[in-house]
């Protein structure tokens, strides 16, 4: 069975003051306990990952897992600005979230880098969250399969059955912060196609590999989508941001 997972991913937000809040009202939420069979987790920023990773502990927080946004390609060295993934382990990190289409975009990366990232998280022994997903043009010309199967091809080729201890997450970048969620069946239907492709290679690979939607998911549509046969949870943007929003999504 795939677990359900949630993960919030803060991007460049947050600060000392509103991150102890948050983990203070997530605690809260989550002292009466959370629902069976499900993983939390939140990836802030680099330089609260410590700060993060204590508070989580000073509340005994089982049900939340702590996640990074980004990792570097390389394992050690003279990478100015670079953060390693054994680093990111030892702050105690689970999950690492790579080639998010912000950092395709803004940062050109491209499949190749995202793939070594990946292989530098597995090698950590942490969990790497790989994105995937079309842009408005590659959908409206009818291209969006294609495009999300050409990204899951360049990871298998490197990662092969290793893909099997990754997540994948499937965010079309025109739903991210936009408010347009993809209708619960588009986005099954992408999962459906990935999952297909993935057992074309390994179907032991395809029945193990969590498949995460993303992309304006809230309160009230994360029902919808999570009781979707191919959708394994969700990797939440803006509205991770607010606590209570966070743990009705968690709820969902
Ligand atoms: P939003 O939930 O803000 O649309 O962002 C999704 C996302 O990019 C998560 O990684």
């Amino acid at each position: 069975m795939r677990p359900l997972i949630v993960i919030g991913n803060w991007k460049m937000n947050g600060n000392l003051a509103s991150n102890q809040d948050w983990i203070k009202t997530v605690a809260r939420g989550m002292e009466s306990g959370m629902p069976s069979g499900r993983q939390f987790a939140v990836c802030p920023p680099f330089p609260y990952l410590s700060q993060c990773a204590t508070l989580i502990k000073e509340h005994s927080l089982a049900f939340l897992s702590l996640g990074a946004q980004d990792t570097s390609a390389h394992e050690v060295g003279a990478y100015t600005g670079e953060v390693s993934s054994v680093m990111l382990k030892e702050m105690a990190c689970k999950y690492v979230i790579v080639g998010h289409s912000e950092r395709r975009q803004m940062h050109h990366e491209a499949d190749e880098i995202i793939a070594a990232k990946a292989l530098q998280v597995l090698d950590a022994g942490m969990t790497p969250v790989i994105c995937v997903g079309e842009t408005a043009d590659e959908k409206n010309s009818g291209r969006a399969v294609e495009v999300v199967r050409g990204q899951v091809a360049k990871q298998l080729m490197v990662l092969q059955d290793r893909l099997a201890d990754c997540l994948i997450a499937y965010e079309p970048v025109w739903a991210i912060g936009t408010g347009k969620v993809a209708s619960a069946q588009v986005a099954q239907d992408m999962h459906r196609a990935i999952r297909l492709q993935l057992a074309e290679f390994d179907e032991d690979v395809a029945s193990h590999v969590g498949i995460l939607y993303g992309g304006s998911i809230k309160s009230d549509n994360a029902v919808e989508l999570f009781a979707m046969p191919d959708i394994d949870g969700g990797l939440v943007g803006g509205a991770s941001l607010d606590p209570q929003e966070f743990l009705a999504i968690c709820q969902a």
